[in-house]
């Protein structure tokens, strides 16, 4: 069936995708900081799926050596890859009230959010494009399409991701290769404990929030589509064509 890369594999949405592609029958090579964590996925998934092979490798995506390094070695065992996740991802400074820290941690943040996604479309989708098939789902999110006050990090990076997925889409168009960035919206994972925002999730309506398992079945079935935008839940798709409008603006000005 052949190979997938899903890096931020080790929790919430990676973990996810972990499950449902091993269930198609590829094997796995899952990338994150955490080996612990990487490990537990990787022993679930077996248990699971004993015929699938998984690979783990240890790599921080905020340092900019982190995708050649992935791709060094896979291409040493000499497999290869025909499907890729792009999934890594968390909030991070402030850009401007977060001085403290110095530019070089906004740099790394983003590093982790642009810079090693582009790096691993670029190593990587040439061999699809020669087999004459891939897949490649990059998570970004419907914050990707609504500028918040705030927020100037991570909207932005997310819009990136949109944008540079639909390019690729474009460029990879009628050779076999589908691209894709899957917009999820508030989505049952890590992501908000681990950001210290669990005062926020506990406040808002829970019509507001997905689980990891549904995002991640839209996000393969729409890549299989081809569509290079995916938006997940039914709510958020609903809200998809409002969210650029002037109208829509003004509602997050504040
Ligand atoms: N949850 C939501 O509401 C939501 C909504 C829209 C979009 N998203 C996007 O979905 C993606 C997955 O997030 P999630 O919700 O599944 O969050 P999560 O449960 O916190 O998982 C984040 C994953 O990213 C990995 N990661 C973070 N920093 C990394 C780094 N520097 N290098 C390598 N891996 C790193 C983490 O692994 P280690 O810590 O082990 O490195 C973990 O596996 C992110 O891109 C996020 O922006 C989430």
């Amino acid at each position: 069936m052949g190979t997938a890369v899903i890096t931020g594999a080790s929790a919430g949405l990676g973990a996810e995708f972990a499950q449902q592609l091993a269930a198609k029958g590829l094997d796995l090579i899952l990338v994150a900081r955490r080996r612990d964590k990487l490990e537990d996925v990787g022993q679930a998934v077996n248990a699971a799926y004993p015929q699938v092979s998984v690979t783990l490798i240890e790599g921080d995506l905020s340092k900019t050596e982190t995708p050649a390094a992935i791709a060094d070695s896979i291409s040493a065992t000499g497999v290869a890859v025909h499907y890729l996740v792009n999934n890594a991802g968390a909030t991070g400074p402030r850009m401007l009230e977060d001085q403290e820290v110095g530019w070089s941690a906004h740099q790394a943040y983003l590093t982790l959010m642009m810079t090693s996604i582009t790096e691993l479309c670029h190593r990587l989708i040439p061999t699809m494009q020669a087999a004459g098939y891939g897949r490649v789902i990059n998570v970004a999110s419907v914050a990707g399409r609504i500028p918040r006050a705030g927020d100037s990090h991570y909207g932005p990076t997310k819009a990136y991701v949109i944008a540079l997925s639909e390019a690729l889409a474009l460029t990879v168009k009628g050779q076999g290769v589908n691209v894709s960035a899957l917009c999820p919206g508030f989505t049952h994972t890590d992501f908000h404990a681990t950001a210290g925002m669990l005062d926020m999730k506990q406040s808002m309506p829970s019509l507001l929030w997905y689980g990891a398992e549904e995002v991640v079945r839209d996000g393969i079935r729409g890549v299989e589509k081809g569509q290079a935008v995916v938006v997940s839940g039914r709510l958020y798709r609903w809200l998809h064509p409002f969210m650029q409008s002037v109208w829509t603006r003004r509602l997050f000005k504040g």
